[in-house]
């Protein structure tokens, strides 16, 4: 079975690929996340987020998801964990709906 990270879930919409909102609740800063950058990228114009490999593989970007679908492309997060809907790879993961509110 294929596990490549833009096929978990089966699920690719064009949303994800495009612009979304990011909310950081503890922070209370609202940020869009443009196609051309990462949610990491633009989360580090507010806040300091610990980033080992950028790449989506070592974890130490990973934050809770508040409210939001996220799509996730990283391979660091169990099945079971993507399932949960509740934790985020900042540097890869995109958001399948407009708006992912965050708890940073
Ligand atoms: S920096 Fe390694 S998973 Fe995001």
């Amino acid at each position: 079975m294929n596990t490549a990270p833009e096929q978990v879930g089966g699920r690719r919409s064009s949303i994800s690929d495009g612009p979304f909102t990011v909310v950081l609740r503890r922070t209370g800063a609202t940020r869009t996340v443009p196609a051309d950058r990462s949610l990491l990228e633009v989360v580090e114009e507010v806040v300091d987020v610990p980033s080992t490999c950028r790449t989506g593989d070592c974890g130490s970007c990973v934050s809770t998801v508040l409210e939001g679908v996220v799509d996730h492309r990283n391979t660091v997060l169990s099945l079971r964990a993507r399932t949960a809907g509740r934790r985020v790879a900042l540097c890869v993961d995109r958001s399948l709906t407009p708006v992912l509110v965050v708890d940073l």
